[in-house]
């Protein structure tokens, strides 16, 4: 039977975008079963709609806890048999909950060589602090910021002077690398 994926992203979800795409194309032997979002109404819930992928948006301050919206998170993916959860753009930080229930199951896309550029802005870090070799970086997740086991890494080199130029190229390298090591994982 195919694997089971839950993507979680709270803005544009390009990545859920390739990652559905990937299945769909079958370079991913997956289905995408569901997508969650704790900014209801982003733009990535549209892209779920056009691939028929059921949405569950939340506002985490309609809980009392991170534990309490986790809690409902859960008892969705398991309702859904999830197997893997990616996040994708998804700008919290994972709590105890979802990490026991999913324990080495929750897998994150970040836009630079980790353990380099930590954080929410990576690329304008890095672009600012000048590096030639920029990347994306696919790994675990723990409770620490971007801090789990990497699995996967590829490098973006770019000497140009253009922020825009440089997000796409490494918006590009991450829809192909999302996709590969998600499979490759699933092996
Ligand atoms: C990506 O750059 C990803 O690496 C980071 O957040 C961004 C999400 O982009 N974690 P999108 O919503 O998938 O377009």
């Amino acid at each position: 039977m195919k694997s089971k994926l839950a993507v979680f992203a709270s803005g544009n979800g390009s990545n859920f975008e390739a990652i559905a795409q990937a299945c769909e194309d079958g370079r991913i032997d997956a289905e995408v079963v569901l997508c969650v979002t704790d900014k209801p109404g982003a733009y990535v819930t549209q892209r779920a709609k056009k691939f028929g992928v059921p949405v569950l948006e939340f506002r985490p301050k309609d809980y009392p806890s991170k534990a309490a919206f986790e809690t409902m998170l859960v008892d969705a993916l398991s309702d859904k048999e999830v197997d893997l959860i990616c996040l994708a753009g998804y700008m919290r930080i994972v709590g105890e909950v979802l990490l026991s229930a999913y324990e080495n199951r929750i897998i994150n896309i970040h836009p630079a060589l980790l353990p380099a550029f930590k954080g929410a802005h990576a690329i304008k870090d890095a672009f600012e602090y000048g590096v030639k070799v920029y990347g994306v970086t696919i790994h675990y997740v723990d409770s620490s910021l971007d801090g789990g086991k990497i699995i996967s890494q590829a490098a973006v080199p770019y000497e140009g002077n253009d922020i825009d130029e440089l997000e796409s190229l490494i918006h590009a390298q991450e829809h192909i690398l999302y996709p590969s090591t998600i499979q490759k994982l699933l092996k």
